[in-house]
Formats: C-alpha cells, sequence, structure tokens
C-alpha cells in the first residue's frame, strides 16, 4: 500500500467570480522513502493539492471531495482536531517563503521548540537539544548561537533550512515541499536540494515536491506528475515521462526548458497562450486550446489518464504510435547524458 494515496481529489471553492475548480479528479500516490514530483505552470492546483492533504484547504467557500488516505487512513474524513495530530507529526509542510510560516517576532529555537511540544511531552531542555541537534542536522552554522536568532536575522538559504530543520524535527513519514526553493538563487536552490535528499536518505522520509521547475524534478523526483488545469496529465516514473514523453503539455514543457549544454542565447520555446481560468475551464482536454497537435475530438471528449506503458499514464486523444514518435523527437535535444 502506498503511504499517501491522493484518489479522485475534487476540491473547489465558491467565489464572487464564479466556481474556482482547483483540482478536478486528481488520483497520486507516494510511496515510502520516494519522491513524487508535481510539476505544472501556475494555477494548475499544485498547491491547493497539498494544502488539501494538510487540511488546510477546510475553508467556509471550499467543497472537497475524494479521499486522502495516509497510510489508508482518509484525512479528509478526520476531525479537526484528530487531523492537526497528523499534521506537522506524520505529514509536514515546507513552503517557498520561510517567513510565512515562521514567526517573526519568536527567536528560531523557540519555535522548533513548540513545534516539538506541540505533539510530543517533553521537557523544555529535551525540546531544547532537539532543537540544537535538528538546527545542527540541517547545516547551520553555529547552531547554538542560532537558537536565538529571530527569522529576520538569517539568510534566506538559512531560513529555508530553519524550516526544513522544524519540519523533519518530528522525523514525518512524509514532507509536503512546495516550491522550497523557487525564492532562492541557482546555488542555494541546489544546496537546499541535496540537504533534502541527504536528510530524506538518512531518515527514509517520503515526500511530494511541488514545483513549476522541470529542471528541479529532474533532479530529485522518483515519479512525476505533470499537472493541468487542476488535472494530471501525465504520471509516470521519471525516466518514462523525460525520456518518453506522451502528452504535449509535457512536451513543451520539456522544450521551455534550458539544456545544461546550450549555448546561452539557443532560444527556449516557451508554451504558448496561458493556463486557462479554473473558473471557465476549457471543455473536453483542458490542454486543447494550446496544444498544437489538437483534434476534432479534443474540444468535445475530455480524455482519460489511460496507461501507455507499465508504470506511465497519459491523458491525450492522440494516437499512441504518434505520441511516441513526437515524444522521442521531444525529448533528444535535452536528453541528459
Ligand atoms: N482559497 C481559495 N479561494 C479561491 N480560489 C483559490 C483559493 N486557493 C486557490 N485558489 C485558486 O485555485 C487555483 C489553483 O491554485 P494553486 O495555488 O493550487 O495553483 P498552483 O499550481 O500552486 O500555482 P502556482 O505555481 O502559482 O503556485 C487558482 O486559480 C487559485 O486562484
Ligand atoms: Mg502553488
Amino acid at each position: 500500500m502506498a503511504l499517501l494515496e491522493i484518489r479522485d481529489l475534487h476540491v473547489s471553492f465558491a467565489t464572487r467570480d464564479g466556481i474556482v475548480h482547483a483540482v478536478d479528479g486528481v488520483s497520486l500516490s507516494v510511496d515510502r522513502g520516494r519522491t513524487l514530483g508535481v510539476v505544472g505552470e501556475s494555477g494548475s492546483g499544485k498547491s491547493v493539492t497539498a494544502l488539501t492533504v494538510m487540511g488546510l484547504t477546510r475553508l467556509p467557500n471550499a467543497t472537497i471531495e475524494g479521499h486522502v488516505l495516509l497510510d489508508g487512513v482518509d484525512l479528509l474524513a478526520l476531525p479537526g482536531d484528530e487531523l492537526r495530530r497528523v499534521r506537522g507529526k506524520r505529514v509536514a509542510m515546507i513552503f517557498q517563503d520561510p517567513l510565512s510560516s515562521l514567526h517573526p517576532l519568536y527567536k528560531i529555537g523557540w519555535q522548533i521548540e513548540e513545534a516539538i511540544r506541540a505533539h510530543e511531552r517533553v521537557s523544555e531542555k529535551a525540546a531544547r537539544a532537539r532543537a540544537l541537534e535538528a538546527l545542527t542536522e540541517v547545516g547551520i552554522p553555529s547552531p547554538g548561537d542560532r537558537l536565538s536568532s529571530y527569522p529576520h536575522e538569517l539568510s534566506g538559504g538559512m531560513r529555508q533550512r530553519v524550516m526544513i530543520a522544524m519540519a523533519l524535527v518530528l522525523d514525518p513519514e512524509i514532507l509536503i515541499a512546495d516550491e522550497p526553493t523557487t525564492a532562492l538563487d541557482v546555488t542555494v536552490q541546489a544546496q537546499i536540494l541535496d540537504l533534502m535528499r541527504a536528510l530524506q536518505a538518512e531518515h527514509g522520509t517520503a515526500v511530494l515536491l511541488i514545483t513549476h521547475d522541470l529542471g528541479v524534478i529532474a533532479e530529485t523526483a522518483d515519479e512525476v506528475a505533470v499537472m493541468y488545469a487542476g488535472r494530471v496529465a501525465e504520471l509516470g516514473a521519471l525516466v518514462g515521462v523525460l525520456d518518453a514523453p506522451e502528452h504535449p503539455y509535457t512536451w513543451g514543457l520539456l522544450q521551455s526548458l534550458p539544456s545544461a549544454d546550450a549555448s546561452r542565447d539557443q532560444p527556449l520555446h516557451p508554451i504558448e497562450g496561458t493556463p486557462p481560468s479554473l473558473i471557465a475551464v476549457p471543455s473536453g482536454c483542458p490542454f486543447h486550446p494550446r496544444c498544437p497537435y489538437v483534434m476534432a475530438v479534443c474540444p468535445r471528449e475530455e480524455p482519460a489518464l489511460l496507461p501507455t506503458r507499465p508504470g506511465h499514464t497519459v491523458a491525450c486523444h492522440l494516437p499512441v504510435p504518434t505520441r511516441r514518435r513526437i515524444g522521442a523527437a521531444v525529448r533528444a535535444p535535452n536528453a541528459r547524458a
């Protein structure tokens, strides 16, 4: 059984402008110790999916349907107090902006200690010792001094390390990381990803990694889900999806990725058009208005997410041989050595 299984999740929000169908029938799973990368443009429902796992979309204007099974227990069915026992302890989350989760007015050490004490009965001294250990583990220099620093006294990269320390201090089974490195410059980004990988290997933590950056996914994930307009367009093992992509949207993402050996002035090819409004999602395949390969059936029928090879599913009406031929040509320019 998968550690985390999201099954046919639907999340919509009633707004003044209409109903936002943020997540529309998403099914994903993450196995113990593995990393599932979720990639897609802005507004594809990545964060709403993650926040729903954490119970953070239980808002008055939200309608949530489907199942989020953690080790077989449906988190969506848990009452708030039971969910709070899971959140932080068994499922932890880090965000793009650590300042949104770190309190500006409290010292870092105190905040990590509180995170521990929210879930476990430990003495202040024991909590402090664990906070120190956690800061040491994430590679913060002079961790003893940093316990009494305030968040604003640290650089962005160091703050993200503190976030990771706080998220992992209770040894959660799964870490949800929503654009954890997007706000950081490239060097620091690589360091943080390395750190996450090392900690994951050491603790056997599963990771649900959300990013709009396919490059980050390529370096980190075991499995990839490509999301578009609140749905999964393509899902499979990393190598399958990157080396034999079969969805036109995935092709677009790959072609807009700078390749490692490309000269600087080689043009990138961003996907034409913009992601749809989730209030008025296009009929049929939601990608059809932007798809260079659109066929008559595409606006009429929504393609089901169907297996194309073992462990690789695609939601596209194009005939499989056509998808394979184009997919093989698309991956070539970006193929990793
Ligand atoms: N509380 C809310 N009320 C109304 N609409 C919401 C709410 N939260 C999210 N949405 C909408 O749901 C849609 C999906 O948003 P989401 O944040 O999941 O996108 P995303 O894929 O994470 O994008 P990004 O890459 O920009 O972070 C968007 O149209 C967003 O405006
Ligand atoms: Mg987001």
